[in-house]
């Protein structure tokens, strides 16, 4: 059987080209996070993740929130970190967005804000592409 090596990272790499309109090309674009993550961490995540609020001991403001992702145990699962560049698999944010935190060993509610595809397509190519800064 013939085994297809980019399968696994494929889907989200699609949708987001997809979305972005470049189904024509077959690269997804590059990620970055100040550039595509932290206006989404802006718009749907500052009020309990920025300032004087930060559930969870995870703070998103901008120039904190990389170093309080990336590679940073998760409060509520230390043995998790909430970013794992390149594995959204082992990525608590990613765990938390999709609801299969407590299956891993977490705890609390699932994020409690609604995504869209794009956006959720955004993080998890961004998890995928190695997290880069
Ligand atoms: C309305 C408030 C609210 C919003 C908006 C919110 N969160 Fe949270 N978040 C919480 C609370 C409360 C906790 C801790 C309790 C829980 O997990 O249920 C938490 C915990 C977390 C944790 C666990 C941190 C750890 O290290 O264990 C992550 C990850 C997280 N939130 C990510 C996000 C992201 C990403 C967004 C935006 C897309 C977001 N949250 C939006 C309230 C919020």
């Amino acid at each position: 059987m013939l085994v297809n090596p980019v399968s696994r990272a494929a889907p989200a790499a699609v949708l987001l080209a997809l979305m972005l309109g470049c189904a024509a090309e077959p690269a997804a674009p590059r990620l970055s996070h100040d550039r595509d993550l932290q206006p989404l961490w802006d718009a749907k995540c500052a009020d309990c993740h920025m300032g004087t609020q930060a559930f969870g001991g995870l703070f998103l403001d901008p120039g904190h929130a990389y170093e309080n992702l990336v590679g940073v145990p998760a409060s509520q699962l230390p043995t998790m970190v909430r970013i794992r560049a390149g594995d959204p698999k082992r990525s608590y944010v990613w765990l938390k967005l999709k609801g299969t935190h407590l299956e891993a060993g977490g705890y609390g509610e699932p994020i409690p804000v609604v995504l869209t595809d794009l956006e959720e397509a955004r993080i998890l190519g961004w998890i995928e592409q190695g997290a880069p800064r």
